[in-house]
């Protein structure tokens, strides 16, 4: 199994049950499209990258990448690189989608940004899975980020990235909860919240919760 394969694209076309949807990849090869795609999510994996070796190296100076973090760059990964001696992300792989048929309004409806880092972890940087037929009405939306009926394929999604972190001898699935209503969702899957300082500042501010499922041996 590819880092790309682990997006479910099959499911993804039976659940919605369009037949043009369009499947745009990206991977390491071509990491800076990623970055101009998904710029503030390369800031905060880079950020994550440098929370997680903080937590590791106590003697890190936390303070070095100032500079970085108060421009948000989206880079941050390369100068986590430079300072650890190493490349930081290992494998990253950008999926979403397109419809091109014009009456379909929410075309990209769904995508992954996945990468796999040194620490051997397998890390969600952004997921989407929404029915683009299937707005919910802004009354009736429940949840932060919610706009359209989930697809129901996380559970997959999940089941994917074991089959891959097993292939690929990784110990942890990682993510970053957006929103705290997002925690019981994950906490469902086998996630829970970092018993660190940033996991316990995302809960006090309701956001940006760092989270790890660990995989046993
Ligand atoms: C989060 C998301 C990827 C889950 O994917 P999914 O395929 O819908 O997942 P599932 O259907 O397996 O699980 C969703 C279930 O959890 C529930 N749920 C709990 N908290 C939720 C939350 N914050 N957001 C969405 N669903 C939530 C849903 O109601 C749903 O239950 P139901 O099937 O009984 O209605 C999808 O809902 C989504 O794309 N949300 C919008 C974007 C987003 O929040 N991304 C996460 C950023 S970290």
């Amino acid at each position: 199994m590819k880092l790309n394969e682990i997006f479910p694209k099959e499911s993804i076309v039976s659940k919605v049950g369009i037949d043009d949807v369009i499947f745009h990849e990206i991977g390491i090869n071509n990491i800076d499209a990623i970055v101009k795609a998904k710029d503030s999510c390369m800031f905060e994996l880079g950020g994550t990258i440098w929370d997680k070796h903080i937590q590791a190296t106590p003697s890190e100076n936390p303070m070095i990448l100032g500079p970085h973090f108060q421009t948000a760059n989206p880079y941050l990964f390369k100068e986590v690189s430079k300072v650890i001696g190493e490349d930081t992300i290992k494998d990253i792989s950008y999926t979403y989608t397109e419809i091109k048929s014009s009456d379909v309004k929410y075309s990209k409806f769904s995508e992954l940004l996945i990468a796999v880092l040194h620490q051997n972890i397998l890390h969600i940087s952004d997921i989407e899975f929404s029915h683009p037929l299937h707005e919910i009405p802004e009354k009736n939306r429940k949840y932060t980020f919610q706009s359209h009926k989930g697809l129901g394929l996380f559970g997959e999604l999940i089941s994917n990235c074991i089959t891959f972190c097993k292939q690929e001898k990784l110990n942890k699935i990682c993510l970053t909860a957006a929103a705290i209503d997002l925690v019981p969702l994950f906490e469902k899957h086998g996630f829970t919240v970092d018993d660190t300082p940033t996991g316990r500042h995302g809960m006090a501010y309701g956001g940006s919760i760092p989270m790890t499922k660990l995989l046993g041996s």
